[in-house]
């Protein structure tokens, strides 16, 4: 029997998460609902064998340094980990496990959301007829552009984007993609068509991005990506913010460069663009994307299985950095 775990949790999480980490794990959870300055997290984290963090917590090596050398795993309540130093917690033999998979339709779905709102001037229309402005049907009124049979541009073909892709099917959509390498299985499941970025930017009606925030995708879409991309085009980020520059975007929305926007995430969360919260073409949303009762439950549920398997000595199933495993195992030859 493994001695129980001291864990910290930065925020309540759902019920059946916390009640499973209780039944095996000491367990403090932070009880205020809102994130922890970085002082309070230096604090919080002293002394514990596992941390289960949040996207919101920045998890760099003063963090791994505070907690101490018997901490095993930060498991990260979030499949995207751009707000942990992996290579820091790799080099201190920290393990990081992240909350893949339970959260892909939900944040494919909320995409899809995204599209139909920009495109069909949704939230624009519930406001209009709130104000109390509508007077009856017009042949004019709120006109919006179609889905059915119109191009998809996808960049990123990870577990998101595929998935995004596959939805596409009922609306008899021609789906071009963009990667750093063509995807066969990617081309198989959608009947996607492999371009360049270029291409797709000029040709698709809709363009949703799917990529991991790296230095490599930082602003991905920009200035001159705007300048390719139709009139009539429709953008729509759900990944991470800073994949999408705000400055860039707020003008092309602004000129009418493209049609309209539709973001879950920004570059500097919680913060939003002002000049953004004019533009009646955005549809903007507070990163709501895994926001489902059960979505939310399993990616806890996830992130405390990872601290039960590294418990147990066991490796956790939803690891990020194996690597850290390969040192251990060298260290012990
Ligand atoms: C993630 O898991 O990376 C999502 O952004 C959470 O909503």
């Amino acid at each position: 029997m493994s001695k129980r775990w001291n864990v910290y949790v930065t925020r309540m999480l759902p019920q059946p998460a916390i009640d499973l980490l209780k039944e095996y794990c000491d367990v403090e959870i932070n009880p205020d609902d809102q994130v922890l300055s970085h002082e309070e997290l230096l604090t919080k984290v002293k002394g514990r064998d596992a941390v289960l963090c949040l996207l919101t917590d920045t998890i760099d090596d003063e963090v791994f340094a505070a907690a101490g050398s018997q901490c095993k795993l930060f498991a990260n309540y979030a499949v995207g980990f751009n707000n942990v130093d992996v290579e820091a917690a790799t080099k201190r033999g920290v393990m990081i496990s992240n909350t893949p998979d339970v959260l892909t339709d939900a944040t494919a779905d909320l995409a899809w959301t995204l599209l139909f709102s920009v495109a069909r001037r949704v939230v624009e229309s519930d406001k209009y007829l709130r104000d109390g402005k509508f007077q009856g049907w017009g042949p004019m009124l709120l006109l919006g552009r179609d889905i059915t049979g119109k191009t998809l541009g996808v960049i990123g073909t990870g577990r998101i984007g595929g998935n995004f892709a596959k939805k596409a099917k009922g609306f008899e959509m021609k789906i071009l993609y963009n990667d750093v390498t063509p995807n066969p299985q990617f081309e198989a499941e959608t009947g996607g068509v492999y371009v360049d970025k270029e291409t797709l930017l000029k040709t698709a009606d809709f363009i949703s991005v799917h990529v991991p925030l790296l230095p490599s995708t930082r602003h991905l879409i920009s200035t001159n990506e705007f300048k390719l991309m139709k009139p009539t085009a429709i953008l729509i980020n759900t990944s991470r913010g800073p994949v999408v520059d705000e400055k860039a975007l707020v003008y092309a929305l602004q000129t009418n460069e493209i049609w309209g926007a539709g973001l879950d995430v920004f570059e500097n969360e919680p913060a939003v663009e002002p000049r953004l919260l004019e533009c009646e073409n955005a549809v903007l949303l507070p990163h709501v994307a895994s926001a489902t009762i059960d979505t939310r439950t399993n990616m806890g549920l996830i992130a405390v299985r990872n601290i039960l398997a590294a418990m147990q000595g066991a490796v956790p199933p939803t690891l990020v950095n194996i690597e850290v495993l390969r040192a251990k195992e060298s260290n012990k030859a």
